[in-house]
């Protein structure tokens, strides 16, 4: 079993394949060009695997593929099915913007891939526009109803914004029910690469629009899950991310893996550890090290919380990162 310097079992691994993505989305990325790390620098499929090999061993029970765009990574599918055929009752997942699910879905579910978590800020396609910067809205629809299609589990992630998607809370609300897809509402994370003017909505925002329409309850917090759960009257559940909220990380069971091959403890925080050299080499105890250190360094809580005195907006790119 894994745990961090603060006690906390770690057995959750989030895998960043590729920081690219075809989005650009306000919230996430910058909007003038900026330049990719190289394709050279990406640690391979077979590289990866080592490691995840080690996690695993050492207690990981659910790993999540996120990007970037992860599905523009080539070959995703063979990436899932290594790991997949390695421990096969993994719980195996994907976040994705959606775009190319339509041509992948079958494939991924067919490696052993079992939900899929979508972002989806908007129901209009002019919204969804200037959101994504990119003429998405068709496809990501068509790729998140293949994805059900194939059997793949399907959640939503929404993030509410001032002004330009505040007003669609209810739609996505009632899209999502009608589906069957858990949504989360997820609070605007603060970062420097985002787009300077954008404003995001409160949890508690959020929550005074729904119940301008439907009556709800708070759920008893699920362990690890990062979302507080409500449930409408008719018992279908939604959840809220709010990772200013103090009570955030005391959960945390998570550390992340970049495309580039560095460990990272927590998403607001700028320390990470290289294990590239380590799998490349081969060298297992070596990257088993690496491991332990990054969990003990992990911090007890996010910069974003409100009990820490870390003012600055944190430059970590969520496409790096994989969010
Ligand atoms: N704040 C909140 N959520 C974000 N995401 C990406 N950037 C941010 C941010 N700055 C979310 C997207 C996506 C997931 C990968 O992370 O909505 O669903
Ligand atoms: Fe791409 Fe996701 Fe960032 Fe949007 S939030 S730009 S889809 S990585």
């Amino acid at each position: 079993m894994l745990k961090d310097g603060h006690g906390r079992v770690v057995d959750y691994l989030r895998i960043s394949v590729t920081q690219r993505c075809n989005f650009r989305c306000l919230y996430c990325m910058p909007e003038k060009p900026f330049s990719w790390v190289p394709r050279e620098n990406l640690l391979s499929y077979e590289d990866m695997f080592k490691f995840v090999k080690v996690a695993i061993d050492k207690g990981v029970t659910k790993i999540r593929i996120t990007g970037g765009e992860p599905l523009l990574r080539e070959r995703l599918h063979i990436f899932i099915k290594m790991i997949s055929d390695y421990k096969p009752d993994i719980d195996l997942c994907l976040t994705t913007n959606g775009f190319l699910l339509k041509q992948t879905a079958k494939l991924l579910k067919d490696a052993g891939l079992r939900r899929i978590n979508v972002s989806l800020d908007s129901l209009d396609k002019q919204t969804t526009i200037k959101i994504s910067q990119k003429d998405v809205y068709d496809d990501v629809i068509a790729g998140i109803e293949k994805a059900r299609d194939v059997g793949l589990g399907v959640k939503i992630n929404c993030v509410p914004l001032e002004g330009i998607n505040d007003h669609e809370i209810l739609d996505i609300l009632q899209y999502c029910q009608e589906l069957k897809f858990p949504v989360r509402f997820i609070e605007y994370m603060e970062n420097s690469l985002a787009s300077a003017d954008i404003v995001g909505l409160k949890a508690k925002d959020i929550l005074n629009t729904i119940s301008s329409k439907y009556s709800f309850k708070k759920l008893p917090r699920q362990n690890t899950s990062v979302a507080a759960y409500y449930e409408l009257e008719n018992g279908y559940q939604f959840g809220i991310i709010e990772p200013y909220e103090d009570d955030f990380c005391e959960s945390c069971n998570r550390i992340r893996l970049t495309a580039e091959g560095f460990l990272i403890p927590c998403l607001y925080f700028e320390d990470a550890l290289s294990i590239k050299e380590a799998v490349q080499n081969d060298d297992i105890d070596g990257a088993c090290a690496m491991l332990e250190k990054v969990l003990l360094n992990k911090p007890e809580k996010n910069k974003w919380s409100k009990n820490t005195n870390e003012n600055e907006i944190s430059s970590r790119a969520f496409y790096e990162t994989g969010g």
